[in-house]
């Protein structure tokens, strides 16, 4: 790893770039991918002395292998902590956090405000174990006082949370967390390491969907644990190592690769996120707009005081509720829908019906996820195509709509829509073979930008050929 020309640490955009590498006895540029499975060893002896800790070696890709290693010392080295483990997804994260630290009749405290899927391990998964959990509401300091109260072994915290971007005292609740003697879990998912650093406050424990702002650009799955090294090797490692949540070395060297733009990336999308709440705060059509670094966020004072930028996601209410919701969802033609997020291409997603349809309506409302909200991850186009796109599609669920833009071109590779293949035998061999025969599609509703869709159902003959997707490409003619 490269090593500061000074005493001071190496900036962030530094780490990110150069943070754990480890080079080969052949000297590559780039982070080598070590797609291995498993590793090999010069003797019987050397093996024994692996398994029993007496010689450093790789030994199976499950507990550890070098691409994910350079990924695990880059986080670590970014967030500022002492170890880190990187996961297979997000999720693999939070659930190995939370399932290797506790056990039968413990007790956790979570903020009510959390992505779904946490939300379910919380309230479902762990009372299965015999583990109790309690919500409080995370911006009450009161309500997590009287939760302490009670012996507490874990805290799961979201801040900003997902999706209406409340915020969670990090200092203030790591202080009563520590007198009640729980480890502290905060899932920086929404912040990134680049605006908000939970160990600063008194976190012990910070987690991460890879997938999302690492990636950077929706390609792959991954998360990261991230602790002190006696946690991360003495309850962690031996956890990952047993249940098998690794992280393919593919999608860690893909992660790698997309944390060296991170710094890039990050505040260019704030920058535009951060504009993008202005404009929506002028329109009629909408309620409500959260977002953190806007002045009229309820904790926009805590927001400047533990962020250090407003983040790349907007949430805002429609006024006509789902409907309307729809509505803008539907007219919008550079957005696409899609429940991802911290991706480079802008993405927005309608909460109550997907991130969090499986909380029941009861907590939705509690939560202040109400029919019209919606949640907009905000990529690295031109914020002008995004202002310009979004005050259309309002303009269109106010009933004035604006004239349609030409849609984006989509290739058109479903089989119920794609023409009959040309040449049956050629294509059927370079398709993989299906085991089962494909289920029946449901209907589909109208397309949204579509026009190849569209034209699919015309009259065969009124059709333009549609280009044979799999035919091999025309032969290169040689140079003269
Ligand atoms: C805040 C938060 N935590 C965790 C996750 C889970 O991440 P993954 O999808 O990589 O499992 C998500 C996914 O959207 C998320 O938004």
């Amino acid at each position: 790893m490269a090593k500061p020309a000074s005493d001071r640490p190496l900036r962030p955009a530094t780490l990110l770039v150069r943070g754990g590498q480890m080079r080969s006895n052949i000297d590559e540029t780039s982070e080598s991918l070590y797609l291995t499975s498993g590793f090999v060893y010069d003797n019987a002896l050397q093996a024994e002395q692996t398994f029993t800790g007496a010689a450093q070696h790789f030994q199976y890709s499950r507990f550890g292998n070098p691409t994910v290693q350079m990924l695990e010392a880059r986080l670590a080295a970014l967030e500022g902590a002492e170890a880190c483990r990187a996961t297979a997804t997000g999720m693999a994260a939070v659930s190995s956090a939370m399932l290797s630290h506790l056990k039968a009749g413990d007790r956790v405290v979570a903020s009510r405000a959390l992505f779904g899927s946490c939300h379910w391990i919380v309230s479902t998964l762990l009372p299965r174990y015999g583990i109790q959990t309690e919500f409080v509401d995370g911006g009450d300091l009161a309500q997590w006082e009287a939760a302490f109260k009670r012996p507490c072994q874990m805290v799961l915290i979201e801040t900003p949370s997902n999706p209406m971007l409340e915020l969670v005292d990090l200092k203030a609740v790591c202080e009563l967390a520590h007198a009640a003697g729980a480890v502290v879990v905060v899932d920086n998912v929404f912040a990134t390491p680049l605006l908000q650093k939970p160990m600063k406050f008194g976190a012990d424990v910070v987690v991460y969907s890879a997938t999302k702002h690492f990636d950077g650009q929706g390609r792959v799955l991954g998360g990261a644990v991230l602790g002190s090294k006696k946690w991360v090797e003495e309850i962690l490692q031996p956890f990952i190592r047993n249940t098998g949540p690794a992280i393919s070395p593919f999608n860690a060297w893909v992660i790698l690769k997309g944390l060296e733009t991170l710094h890039l990336r990050v505040p260019a999308m704030c920058r535009s996120a951060a504009a993008i709440a202005q404009m929506l705060e002028e329109r009629a059509e909408i309620g409500r707009v959260c977002y953190p670094y806007l002045a009229s966020h309820p904790q926009y004072a805590l927001a400047k005081q533990q962020m250090s930028g407003g983040g790349t996601l907007v949430s805002f209410e429609l006024k006509g509720g789902k409907e309307a919701a729809f509505r803008f969802l539907d007219a919008l033609r550079v957005v696409d829908i899609s429940n991802n997020l911290g991706d480079s291409k802008s993405l927005i997603t309608h909460p109550a019906t997907t991130t969090h349809s499986k909380v029941s309506a009861e907590e939705r409302a509690r939560l202040g996820i109400s029919e019209g909200a919606v949640r907009l991850s905000v990529g690295l186009e031109d914020v002008e195509d995004l202002v310009e796109d979004i005050a259309a599609a309002l303009d269109v669920v106010a009933g004035n709509p604006a004239p349609k833009k030409k849609p984006l071109a989509r290739m058109v590779v479903e089989e119920s829509v794609a023409p009959a293949p040309k040449k049956p035998a050629a294509r059927t061999k370079a398709k993989p073979a299906r085991a089962e025969p494909a289920p029946a599609k449901p209907a589909k509703p109208a397309p949204r930008k579509a026009a190849p869709r569209a034209k699919a159902a015309e009259p065969a003959a009124a059709e333009a050929p549609e280009p044979d997707l799999f035919a091999a490409p025309a032969p290169r003619r040689k140079r003269g």
